[in-house]
């Protein structure tokens, strides 16, 4: 009785853990301790703000999002907001290399259709085949192009465009323009938006197959 009263205390009406000043403190600790560790990986030395968030999700068809691939999630900042808008049948995977952010996003998140991925964005389409789908409807990245091997930049970008369904979208937000001569190679639509309020400023690309 005592244990599920304090379930309820923590969790919202879809089971997910409430929010609070400390938890996002402690997100925040979290992300500054590992862009300490790994600046390349990460960065950023913040997680993205509302405003990026807002941009970007914005993209989004929400009726046709079946299959959500999140690449580099982090502690969630995305992830959350993703699980707010999506339909209650769809599913979104993280993919995320990371240790420490994978096992805070396994506890942190308590939601039926979420599915964390200890792994790389680099290997998209055997994750998926793992978890027995086809393809992703929505990518969403904020993997870092800069500091990557040029090999590294191709091969991400080549699997997200085969890991996309027919009509799919890939949602890239980027801190330099690195990126871009891959993605043109990729996909033969790539709009591009920007995000000054931002830390640092985001640029972003909207890439699909018309
Ligand atoms: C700029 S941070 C974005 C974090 C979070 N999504 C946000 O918006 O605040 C980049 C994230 O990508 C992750 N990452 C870097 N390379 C990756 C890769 N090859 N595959 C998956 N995740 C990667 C990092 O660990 C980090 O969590």
């Amino acid at each position: 009785m005592v244990i599920s009263l304090l379930i309820k205390a923590i969790l919202d009406p879809k089971g997910r853990m409430l929010e609070t000043r400390a938890s996002r403190n402690g997100q925040k600790l979290l992300f500054v301790k590992n862009f300490l560790q790994h600046p390349n990986m990460l960065g950023s030395v913040i997680p993205s703000s509302r405003f990026l968030i807002n941009r970007l999700l914005g993209q989004v068809d929400w009726d046709r999002a079946r299959t959500i691939v999140e690449y580099g999630p982090g502690v969630g900042t995305f992830t959350s907001h993703i699980l707010d808008r999506m339909p209650p049948d769809a599913r979104l995977v993280v993919v995320e290399k990371n240790e420490d952010f994978v096992r805070y996003l396994k506890s942190a998140f308590v939601d039926s259709r979420l599915y964390v991925v200890h792994g790389s964005a680099e290997d998209v389409q055997e994750e998926l085949s793992k978890l027995k789908m086809d393809g992703a409807d929505y990518i969403i990245s904020g993997v870092p192009y800069t500091p990557m091997s040029k090999s590294l930049r191709a091969r991400i970008t080549q699997e997200a465009c085969a890991a996309l369904n027919p009509g799919g979208t890939v949602l890239f937000y980027q801190f330099t323009r690195t990126a871009l001569p891959y993605l043109r190679s990729c996909f033969t639509q790539v709009n591009r938006g920007f995000e000054p309020r931002n830390i640092p400023p985001a640029y972003l690309f909207y890439c699909s197959q018309t």
